[in-house]
């Protein structure tokens, strides 16, 4: 299976567009240790890059199209390799691209039933006109395979998986409370398959516990929240009210940080990605970037190739 990083950065992207912190700046300025990247997605393919499908449609997926050429149109006066999106959430940062997928182009979006009941009671949403776009329902735990919009099997199946989340920002109650954190269909994680290699992709997670934890040991490869490095770096640096933990997203460093909770679940390959722009990981001459870098995490940029198969075994005592 390969995997192809169309974005890795959160909501807002780097740099974000009325961002003026310095970190944006250097992005603006093409400062090679700081470099640009567009918002959380990428595309898998069991067959060389025949067929592709997404992890998310992110508001930049215009953009990401024309930057990774194995997306692009290859026959006829209309068509696309992109058979199919795989939604993880219903954040703006995980749907508004479907807009941009408008034009009567035949592909099928996977959700579970909550996720597609956000695309179903906002109307402009039709612009997938059902004829075309085929909108499959997933349930918590079901095996599907993906199928491509002419029937065939793709080679990739898929389950999607609950982790702690919150409901979408703009689905939050006007009274600015807190939503709870809860697990259920509207934050998921999803594990891809192509029967040799499993990759996992979870761009929103509030909290590991025992069962994500169980999901994840061993696995071959994991693109995993990186929101932020500190849960109040927001707060900290003046760019906003909310930590983390309000935001459903729990953090790099800490006690009870991502770097603490992969550090013994022996994952072969660790990947962020949904990186915020306030966080300094995106900074390749950052301490935070060295920290996270010592701790055998990679952090995912735009065209990220990667190559997912089973890591061998180390033969013992050969010659
Ligand atoms: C998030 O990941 O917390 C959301 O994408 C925030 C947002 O909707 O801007
Ligand atoms: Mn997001």
């Amino acid at each position: 299976m390969k995997a192809l990083v169309l974005g890795a950065a959160a909501g807002g992207a780097f740099p974000q567009w009325n961002s003026n912190a310095e970190a944006c700046n250097r992005a603006r300025r093409g400062d090679p240790a700081a470099p640009a990247r567009t918002q959380a997605s990428i595309a898998v393919s069991a067959d060389d890059g025949a067929h592709w499908f997404l992890l998310n449609a992110s508001p930049d997926v215009r953009q990401q199209i024309e930057h990774n050429r194995p997306l692009q149109p290859r026959e006829g006066l209309r068509s696309s390799p992109i058979a199919g999106v795989l939604l993880t959430g219903g954040d703006v940062d995980a749907i508004a691209g479907l807009l941009t997928l408008r034009e009567r182009q035949p592909f099928t979006v996977w959700a579970t039933r909550k996720v597609h009941d956000v695309l179903s009671s906002n109307s402009i949403f039709n612009v997938l006109a059902a004829d075309v776009v085929a909108r499959r329902t997933v349930s918590l735990g079901e095996r599907v395979s993906l199928t491509l919009p002419d029937g065939r099997d793709s080679g990739l199946q898929v389950e999607l998986f609950a982790v702690p989340g919150k409901t979408p920002l703009y689905l939050e109650s006007a009274d600015g409370g807190a939503p709870p954190i809860v697990q259920g269909e509207e934050t998921v994680g999803a594990a891809v398959s192509d029967g040799r290699g499993t990759l996992f992709y979870i761009p929103g997670c509030a909290a590991m516990n025992d069962a994500l934890a169980a999901r994840l040991r061993g696995a071959d490869l994991v693109f995993f929240d990186g929101t932020l490095y500190r849960d109040d770096e927001m707060v900290r640096a003046g760019l906003g009210a909310k930590t983390g933990q309000r935001m459903g997203h729990m953090s790099l460093s800490g006690e009870r940080g991502t770097l603490a909770a992969f550090a013994s679940l022996g994952v072969k390959r660790r990947v962020l990605i949904h990186i915020n722009n306030s966080n300094p990981v995106l900074l390749a001459d950052s301490p935070e970037r060295a920290e996270v870098d010592a701790a055998g995490w990679e952090v995912a940029y735009d065209g990220m190739e990667l190559d997912v198969a089973p890591v061998p075994t180390r033969k013992e005592g050969g010659a």
